[in-house]
């Protein structure tokens, strides 16, 4: 296991490049099973679930070239297989979407139930029950999810919640169905509109990409797509927003979708964070003191579940109490403790964090839960008085690309290591 060691302080400064997202990119790798014909991603980050998706679609007999550039080629198997093992699937939740593309492709998937991110019961009963009502035969047996079509037809799918991964399923499922499907109360996450463009490129028919109502007229046979680029990452550009206010440094983020980032946007200008727009990418840097929030997490276009973290640790050292409501997963909280043993003052009483500014986090030994509490940790630590050990980073790995070296190159004081160069072991 690998760590990071942070001596905090030093006021970040310079440039920073947000790459792809990787909920987009993710989502176009699993969507490239429909294609008959090459893909290529451009802008595509080099992160762990890419990694992992990448194995997940050559073990369907595909061929995935990641470039250094960030292109990825995907080759066509020449006959596809149906499984995903059980091995990949555990280490990254997200491979559940391949479930629909391939029941699409070849009317049969055995997928293993997921593992991923410990942050709540992550149901996918929107998923299995939306691809039933498209006349799917599902069980789940021993682990795996098995499904199975001979003909996938066109049907109204309702959702109680609006679900990323389950619109997203139910979506590459529908593409080639017989007949209309009609998503409503569909997620509108950006990462599901650049799903909606690139399967459009490849002679989908869609329409409403951006809104709750997705219609979607079967098709039988999908074209080459040409290149295709990843849209950038919100989450990626939010992270180092934090980054630059909390250590009171100055950043000039590039690459940042600032049209796709609302909510994150008011807030931390709310929090007295300074965005200023310039040709050569959006500079950060803080307002006066960081003032106190009340933060409601929502599906798009609401404030979203994957920036709680990071602006819980912003909120540790704001001058007043915030209040942090965490309404998309049930166990989301998990850093608190963490954050705590850095001299932080949060409390939880049922889905709120109440956040007591302090005056400031001193460093300390803590461990990752999930990836963005755990970029959180690395954000506290650069913010904190002395050393902070980051254990267990591979969390962190699994969503940010090169996360210790970005900093690095702002002026951080960052290290990684293997978790037995520990100073204290
Ligand atoms: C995706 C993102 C994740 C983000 C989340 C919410 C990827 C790879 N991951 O996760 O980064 O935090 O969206 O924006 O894109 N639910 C059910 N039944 C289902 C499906 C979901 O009850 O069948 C519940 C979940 O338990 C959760 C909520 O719906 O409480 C949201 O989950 P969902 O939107 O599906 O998130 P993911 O697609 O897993």
């Amino acid at each position: 296991m690998e760590k990071f060691l942070i001596r905090g302080g030093n006021r970040l400064k310079g440039t920073v490049k947000i790459g792809g997202a990787k909920n987009a990119a993710l989502k176009l790798m699993a969507a490239s099973i429909l294609s008959d014909d090459k893909v290529v991603l451009k802008n595509v980050p080099k992160i762990k679930d890419v990694f992992i998706m990448a194995k997940v679609l050559e073990e369907l007999g595909m061929k995935v070239d990641l470039s250094d550039s960030g292109t990825t080629t995907i080759t066509p198997a020449s006959s596809l297989r149906y499984e995903a093992s059980y091995e990949l699937v555990n280490q990254m939740r997200a491979s559940i979407i391949v479930l629909g593309p391939l029941l699409a492709q070849v009317g049969k998937a055995h997928v293993a139930l997921p593992g991923g991110c410990n942050i709540g019961l992550r149901k996918i009963d929107f998923h299995l029950r939306g691809l039933e009502k498209l006349g799917a035969k599902i069980r789940v047996k021993h682990g795996f999810i098995e499904a199975e079509a001979t003909v996938l037809k066109g049907t109204n799918i309702d959702f109680n919640f609006p679900s990323v991964g389950a619109t997203e399923n139910i979506l590459m499922a529908a593409v080639k169905a017989k007949g209309t499907t009609i998503i409503k109360n569909a997620a509108r996450e950006p990462e599901i509109t650049d799903l909606v463009y690139f399967l459009k490129q490849m002679g989908a028919k869609i329409d409403g990409a951006g809104t709750s109502c997705l219609v979607i007229k079967g098709v039988e046979k999908l074209r080459p797509t040409g290149e295709y680029t990843v849209v950038s990452d919100r989450i990626e550009a939010g992270t180092f927003m934090v980054v630059a206010v909390l250590s009171g440094g100055d950043v000039l983020i590039q690459n940042a979708p600032l049209n796709l980032m609302g909510m994150i946007k008011n807030k931390l200008i709310d929090a007295g964070v300074k965005i200023n727009e310039t040709d050569g990418g959006l500079r950060v840097s803080r307002n006066g003191e960081i003032k106190p929030l009340d933060i409601a997490t929502l599906p798009y276009p609401g404030f979203p579940t994957d920036m709680q973290a990071q602006m819980m640790a912003l909120l540790s050292v704001a001058n007043g109490t915030s209040i942090i409501t965490e309404n998309v997963f049930e166990n989301r909280f998990m850093l608190i403790d963490e954050l705590n043993r850095m001299g932080a003052n949060i409390r939880v009483q049922g889905p709120h964090a109440i956040v007591k500014g302090v005056d400031s986090l001193t460093g300390a030994s803590v461990r990752v839960t999930d990836l963005r509490g755990g970029a959180a940790l690395v954000l506290a630590g650069l913010a904190a008085k002395g050393v902070t050990e980051v254990n267990d980073v591979s969390h962190i790995d699994r969503g940010y690309e090169n996360f210790e070296i970005k900093l690095k190159s702002l002026g951080a004081d960052i290290s990684r290591l293997d978790e037995q160069n520990s100073p204290n072991a």
